[in-house]
């Protein structure tokens, strides 16, 4: 049988947040605003802008212009792309390959679903861009997570049904939203934050080929 394996990118396949936070650490500081690990949490799977007004709500009183913001934004994801340049794929986290490998030996459609606009570049920098049939980004969709859009369009670029579709995502927004959609969703991470995933795995390297058979056969 044919399902489609839809992935998450950041926490998932690649551990990007360390760099999404010393890049946003540097705009909280820039304005003022304490930004700890503890409220880096809170950006997981949430998009650029959003995750902005996130840090700015961790301040204050701090008003900017829009101006302003835009020039934060762009200042943010230069710094980012830094960290980024210099990734390769010894970043990929535990378990990762293992499962792709298994996929593609089986044939089964492997889907990028990710909120973020740097998704290409990263899949180039730790050399795995080759394995997926489609990928959908923050650049192809309107609505961020927790809305479905990402997973329902990768889904349909997979032409499969959202029922026959299996999500891998780290974030409790991304978990939601492939409930929402319909979808099987496997938390990556900890099960007491992921508490809405139908699977939980603290990494890729739990994942046996026995489970992998049983999703691609129900
Ligand atoms: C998500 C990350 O995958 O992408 C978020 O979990 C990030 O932390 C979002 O803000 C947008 O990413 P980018 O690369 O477009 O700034
Ligand atoms: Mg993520």
């Amino acid at each position: 049988k044919t399902k489609a394996f839809i992935f998450d990118l950041d926490g998932v396949i690649v551990d990007t947040a360390k760099y999404h936070f010393l890049a946003w650490q540097k705009v909280a500081n820039s304005l003022g605003i304490n930004f700890t690990h503890e409220d880096n949490e809170l950006l997981k799977g949430v998009s650029r802008v959003r995750s902005l007004e996130i840090i700015l709500g961790l301040g204050e009183n701090v008003e900017i212009t829009e101006e302003k913001k835009n020039e934060l934004l762009i200042k943010k994801n230069e710094d980012y792309l830094v960290y980024i340049d210099k990734m390769d794929d010894s970043e990929i986290l535990p378990g990762v390959m293992k499962v792709l490998d298994f996929l593609k030996a089986n044939n089964q459609p492997i889907i990028l679903g990710s909120a973020s606009k740097n998704a290409r570049p990263i899949l180039e920098k730790v050399n795995i861009l080759h394995y997926f049939d489609d990928i959908v980004d923050g650049n192809d969709v309107t609505n961020a997570k927790p809305d479905p859009e990402v997973f329902l369009v990768g889904a349909k670029k997979a032409n499969q049904s959202a029922e026959n579709s299996i999500v891998f995502e780290d974030s409790v927004a991304g978990i939601e939203a492939a409930n929402i959609a319909g979808m099987t969703s496997i938390g990556i991470g900890e099960a007491s934050v992921l508490n809405e995933a139908k699977y939980n795995f603290n990494n890729f390297t739990e994942i046996t080929e026995d489970f992998l058979n049983e999703l691609i056969n129900k």
